[in-house]
């Protein structure tokens, strides 16, 4: 088991509660796909994997490590989680080189080279290196932010609506690409999205939230 969510209740004011005793388990190497209406909690669940919320109660394990309970909280940068925003949020002010070494300045020099070269090969971008996230189009703006939340080299992989900012062509494209590194990696995904479309090609296993 890649993640383990077990009895997860959370509500961000104390009034109503946005998840209520949530559970939901994804095998290593698996795709899940998490759809439902706007407002059900999809980016909610992300944010609390990813540790950039607490739950009320409840339990998460990734990899085997409870990474939070009633008496631990591990922090985000040590959960071994990476996520791609919806807005994909790169650093304006930081070349492709610079976004994508971020997340890996403990390593020398010439492994963070290294990295970043393997990382480019991978979305089919290298020789961007020097250009700024303006001067990309929003499908290599999306390319570049997975590459910059794959260098750490996660264990699981969340991505909140992928394709929300991409018209319907530059979309399938994408949606294959996409597709095809995270089995080239054997990354454990979760992809939420509202289009059963997009979950039905990227995703071995839907969950509905309702
Ligand atoms: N920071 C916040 N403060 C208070 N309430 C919030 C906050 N973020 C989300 N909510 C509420 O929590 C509920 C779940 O929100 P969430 O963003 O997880 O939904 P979602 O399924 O991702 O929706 P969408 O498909 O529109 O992105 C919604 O009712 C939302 O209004
Ligand atoms: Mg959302």
């Amino acid at each position: 088991m890649q993640l383990k969510i077990s009895d997860l209740s959370f509500s961000y004011n104390k009034k109503e509660k946005v998840l209520n005793d949530f559970n939901l388990e994804i095998n290593k190497g698996e795709v899940a796909a998490l759809v439902g209406r706007s407002g059900s909690g999809k980016s909610t669940i992300l944010r609390l994997t990813a540790g950039l919320e607490i739950p009320d109660s409840g339990r998460i394990e990734i990899a085997g490590k409870t990474v939070v309970d009633e008496q631990k909280f591990l922090a985000p940068e040590k959960r071994k989680v990476g996520m791609v925003f919806q807005d994909y949020a790169l650093f304006p002010h930081l070349n492709v080189y610079q976004n994508i070494s971020f997340g890996i300045d403990h390593l020398s020099k010439k492994k963070r080279k290294e990295r970043t070269a393997e990382l480019l090969e991978l979305v089919n971008l290298a020789g961007f290196e020097k250009r700024y996230p303006h001067q990309l189009s929003g499908g290599q703006q999306q390319r570049i932010a997975l590459a910059r939340t794959l260098a750490p080299g996660p264990k699981l992989l969340l991505l909140d609506e992928p394709f929300s900012n991409l018209d319907t062509e530059l979309r399938d494209k994408i949606r294959k690409e996409l597709k095809s590194i995270i089995k080239e990696i054997g990354i454990t995904t979760i992809l939420v999205s509202h289009d059963k479309n997009d979950a039905e090609f990227m995703a071995e296993k839907e969950i509905l939230l309702n």
